[in-house]
């Protein structure tokens, strides 16, 4: 620990040295108006258990609903004062960027860990790097590495904040949003229109769904249709082919054919839809504008739009970053703290985020980080290593391209099978495939013309079961291999009562022959491995619905 408020060293016998542990100091918000904090006393009772110790400023938590003396009960110590936070800590965790006179506050080969979005803030960082520094920017964690998803801090605070303006929406909604059947006559659901589908759009469109209103979403990645069907939303289609996905989940600026043609789309649900939730992004570009004000003028009086992206410049044009404005009858809410408005839950989730964080920078569990630059997710996120500008990030070496196939026809269904999983496959040479088929067919011209009658009848049924198999299984996407898992317990059951046919004794009576010893033989390996599948498919099924569990 460099100016260290505890370490192993104060307690231990004279003569012996121990390397000391460091501390993860966490200080008051100054953002105005930000309410969140960066670690919460649950998550600090963790830290501790990783072998760090903590401090906190005073009042760190108070606008999260966290107390000095709670933090204290689990474990933190509480320290008065900015300066003498920053000065205790090796590691600092901080939610929004420092300020300039909290990078003041710094000292070489310190730590931090906050929001930083280093494109944005070019002077932020070269005021942190003359401070001799290790910087890992939450926002810039790998979002496509599924290793990283404990950690990914936008995703959790984009989540809460889509909840979060469906909550706004209906504070500035003058009406119910399930439909109601009362003595005083009937009330129609109310109609919410999601402009983007993303995570923040996906959470508006659950919360907004489970309230009982009417959802319609769009999002130029068409992939993300089935997740919005999913959560009980309809997805709304542009008249216009084209692919919107620009890689790794996120979208790409669409064609002028396709902006008209959704601009009449959005023209006509503005005019039928109470509210208008827009969550529209693509990172490193102005947010899209996707309600003119003629859209505004033409909704009901009385509805609302919650427009989440006013810090990149806002969806809506009549939107006004960080305030509620009254335009043509319509409140276009524009706030940009969505996840500060509920500070405890975005603390709690932010904090787990970091600790998830500290446990793979603390492998050993001995209270010491290891900013560790071999590893992707730490060096998506270390954007300043010991003063070093080591943003952005190198592209990943891809592996060099197969050389285009010599017949499209080939290599097509070879494109479709990398499409369904992910991996690179090479397109399978015409001869190639054609000596396949012939070896194939000359086995199966052999087993024919050998085999006894009963044997091919069984397995001409079992070749067919492979193929039909093999085409079900190989065309259900990754993501849905879960769900599954679980379905082919119904298929392992019935191979469980083939096998279990095999080996029973026959009936007392029965003119039927007991099968072979070796027939015997396989069906017992047959039970055995069908019933990992079983036991497996249970289990997946059992997490499955523990998801749904309340
Ligand atoms: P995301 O990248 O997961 O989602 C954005 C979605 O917009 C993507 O699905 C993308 O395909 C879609 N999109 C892009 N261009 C489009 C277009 N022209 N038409 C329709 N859809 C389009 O981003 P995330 O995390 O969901 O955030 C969404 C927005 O919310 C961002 O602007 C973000 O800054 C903002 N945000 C605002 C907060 C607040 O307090 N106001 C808090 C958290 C996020």
């Amino acid at each position: 620990m460099a100016n260290g408020v505890t370490t192993d060293k104060v307690n231990l016998p004279a003569g012996e040295s121990l390397k000391p542990v460091q501390c993860i100091g966490v200080p008051r918000e100054v953002f105005p108006g930000e309410k969140r904090v960066a670690t919460v006393p649950e998550v600090v009772e963790k830290l501790i258990k990783l072998g760090f110790t903590v401090a906190v400023e005073s009042g760190a938590g108070d606008l999260a609903n966290f107390s000095d003396e709670v933090y204290r009960a689990a474990g933190a110590q509480v320290i008065e004062g900015a300066a003498k936070l920053w000065a205790a800590s090796d590691i600092v965790f901080k939610v929004r960027g420092p300020t300039t006179d909290e990078v003041a506050l710094m000292h070489e080969g310190q730590a931090l860990v906050s929001f930083i979005w280093p494109a944005q803030n070019p002077e932020l960082m070269r005021q942190l790097a003359d401070r001799k520094v290790t910087v890992l920017a939450i926002d810039s964690l790998p979002r496509t590495l599924s290793r990283a998803q404990k950690m990914d801090a936008l995703t959790s605070m984009a989540g809460v904040s889509g909840y979060r303006a469906v909550i706004e929406a209906a504070n500035a909604f003058g009406r119910f949003f399930n439909g109601q059947i009362t003595a005083a006559g009937k009330v129609p659901p109310a109609k919410v229109f999601i402009a983007g589908a993303g995570v923040a759009g996906l959470a508006a469109i659950g919360t907004a769904a489970s309230l009982g209103a009417i959802v319609r979403a769009n999002d130029t990645r068409a992939e993300v249709a089935d997740q919005v069907t999913s959560l009980g939303g309809e997805f709304v289609k542009v008249d216009y082919e084209e692919e919107g996905g620009g890689g790794g989940g996120y979208a790409k600026v669409m064609s002028e054919g396709f902006q008209q043609a959704q601009r009449a789309m959005y023209a006509s649900q503005a005019k039928e839809v109470d509210i208008i939730i827009t969550t529209a992004l693509i990172p490193g570009k102005p947010a899209p504008k996707l309600i003119t004000a003629e859209m505004v003028k033409s909704m009901k009086p009385g509805s609302v739009i919650v427009d989440m992206a006013g810090e990149q410049g806002g969806n809506c044009e009549l939107t006004e970053p960080g305030q509620a404005v009254v335009r043509h009858g319509v409140t276009i809410v524009g706030y940009t703290d969505l996840a500060s408005r509920l500070s405890k839950q975005s603390s709690t989730l932010y904090a787990t985020n970091l600790f998830r964080l500290s446990e793979e920078l603390c492998k050993t569990k001995d209270g010491i980080i290891n900013v560790n630059m071999e590893d992707d997710a730490i060096r998506g996120l270390t954007v300043i290593k010991e003063g070093n500008i080591t943003w952005p990030t190198p592209a990943p070496k891809l592996p060099a391209a197969p050389p285009a196939a010599a017949k499209p026809a080939a290599a097509a269904p070879a494109a479709k099978k990398a499409h369904g999983h992910g991996a690179p496959s090479e397109p399978m040479a015409g001869n190639k495939l054609a000596i396949m088929f012939g070896v194939a067919a000359l086995l199966f011209w052999f087993v024919g013309a050998n085999a006894p009658a009963a044997f091919l009848a069984h397995f001409t049924v079992f070749v067919l079961a492979c193929f039909v198999g093999y085409m079900v299984v190989w065309n259900v996407k990754p993501a849905l291999h879960t769900p599954l898992m679980s379905v082919t317990n119904a298929i392992s059951s019935i191979i469980a009562i083939g096998a279990l046919v095999q080996i029973a004794p026959p009936l007392v009576g029965a003119s039927v022959d007991r099968p072979d010893d070796w027939i015997r033989w396989l069906a017992a390996a047959g039970i055995v491995l069908t019933a990992i599948n079983m036991f497996g498919g249970f289990a997946v099924t059992q997490r499955m619905l523990a998801m749904f569990r309340k």
